[in-house]
Parts: structure tokens; sequence; C-alpha cells
């Protein structure tokens, strides 16, 4: 079912008593929303802010997990052990760890399928780089990375799927995608979609924006009729912030 989400990537930032700090101010300040509203602390935060959180709508979320069951992979997460403290969403795709990690288009359907065989809820991130959209490439590089990884899915997988653009040019760098890039681009994802399956299936996906959403852009991109919300970065790691673009959705 199609939702309004603002989800919060927190990356490599807060530590146990920031995270505390940070998730006690926000559910205090937590305005009425019909939106679902996450946060992906660090892997080593992720059950205290569970516990912090238990009795508050504000959902936790991680930033990524192995695909294997178990096993010798050092510095590794599983889906299970997601599940065991209490997560099952999970951000998988973020262009980081594509970058930094050396995360293939491959390695990430197996991380899907890893993650939707727990019955997990999956939030796969994907976008094009600056290079791509000068070379007005990025339709192409955005269908590519939705097809490798996620095309392969039964329509009632898609149940389980959160989409979020980021184009990694505005990731982190201020340099914001226009509304009207967001909404063309989102678009696009849609009628690719609806193509590889059909429209009940393109119309039910939330698709987020990612990529320098701030307090004051956030209405502006939220209001576009296909996006359904964003994931945010940097502005998550604030309050009042957070709080003021959840107030835009
Ligand atoms: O995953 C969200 C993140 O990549 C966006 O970062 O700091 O541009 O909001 P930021």
């Amino acid at each position: 079912m199609r939702s309004k989400i603002v989800a919060g990537n927190w990356k490599m930032n807060k530590n146990a008593e920031e995270t505390e700090a940070l998730l006690s101010e926000l559910a205090a300040k937590l305005p009425d929303t019909n939106a679902e509203v996450m946060v992906a602390p660090t892997f080593v935060n992720l059950a205290g802010a569970v516990r912090s959180l238990e009795s508050s709508v504000v959902k936790v979320i991680a930033q990524n997990m192995h695909f294997a069951e178990n096993g010798a992979y050092t510095g590794e997460i599983s889906a299970d052990m997601l599940l065991n403290i209490g997560v099952d969403t999970v951000i998988l795709g973020h262009s980081e760890r594509r970058a930094y990690f050396n995360e293939t288009d491959e390695i990430l359907a197996k991380k899907v399928a890893a993650a939707l065989d727990k019955n997990m809820r999956v939030m796969f991130c994907f976008g094009e780089e600056l290079e791509d959209r000068k070379s007005e490439n990025h339709f192409n590089v955005v269908e590519s990375q939705l097809k490798n990884a996620l095309f392969s899915l039964d329509a009632s997988s898609w149940s389980k799927i959160i989409l979020a653009y980021e184009p990694v040019w505005a990731i982190g760098t201020g340099e914001t995608a226009s509304p009207e890039q967001a909404q063309e681009m989102h678009a696009f994802i849609r009628k690719t979609i609806t193509e590889a399956y059909d429209t009940s299936v393109a119309n039910d996906v939330s698709i987020l924006y990612g990529g320098s959403v701030k307090p004051a852009n956030a209405k502006e991109i939220f209001g576009k009729p296909d996006v359904d919300g964003g994931l945010i970065g940097g502005a998550s790691l604030k309050a009042d912030d957070f709080v003021a673009i959840i107030e835009a959705i």
C-alpha cells in the first residue's frame, strides 16, 4: 500500500548517548502525521533505539544487512539478527554502499531476496551520478538499477518494497534536485514499473526522494504527485529540522 514516508538515514553518526538524546527529543516533538516516520541509527545503537521508541510510532530501521543467513562474514549483520532486536525494515543499495563497499546490482539483488525471504521491508536506494545526468543517460542508469536488482521479483513481493530515488550528485552536497526534476524521475520510475508489472504494482509503491532535503525545500518536493516522502541524511540528525521536514509532508 502506497504510504507517505519520512525516513532519517543517520549514516555513521551519533554514539549511544547522542542517539538516546536525539530520539527522546524527536519523540517529544513529533507532530501528528499520517506519514510513516522512520530512523536508521548505526548498528551498535539499533537495539537501544528500539527500546527507546517502543511506545512511539517512530520506526527503527537498519542501514544495511548481509545476504547470508550467518557465517564467516566478519563485520556483517544478518536479517535474523535485525529481526531478533525488532528491526524489520532495511535500507539497501545506498550510493555510499555502492561506491565505498563495491555493492553491485547483483549483490543487491541477493540482499533484497534475503530480506524478502525473511518477510522484511526493503527501502531500496538508487540514483544516477552527475555525469550520467550531464550526458542525459540518467533515465537509462535508473532503469537498469531497478531492473537488475528488483525486476526479477514477483508482483506480490512489491508490497514489501519502498523505493528511494537519490541522485548521487544531490547527496550531502546541498545541490537538491528541483521539485520538477524529482517529479520527472519519479514519474519515469512509476512508468517503468507499470511496463514491467502493471499499474497496481506501480501505483502502490512508495517512491521517496533523497538528496539534500531540508526544511526549506521539503514541502515543494513532497507536494509533487509521484513523490511519496523523503529519505533524509544530514537534516535528520537535528530533531527540529527532521520535525520540520515531517511537518512538510
Ligand atoms: O540516504 C539519505 C542521504 O543519502 C541523503 O543525504 O544529507 O543529502 O540528506 P542528505
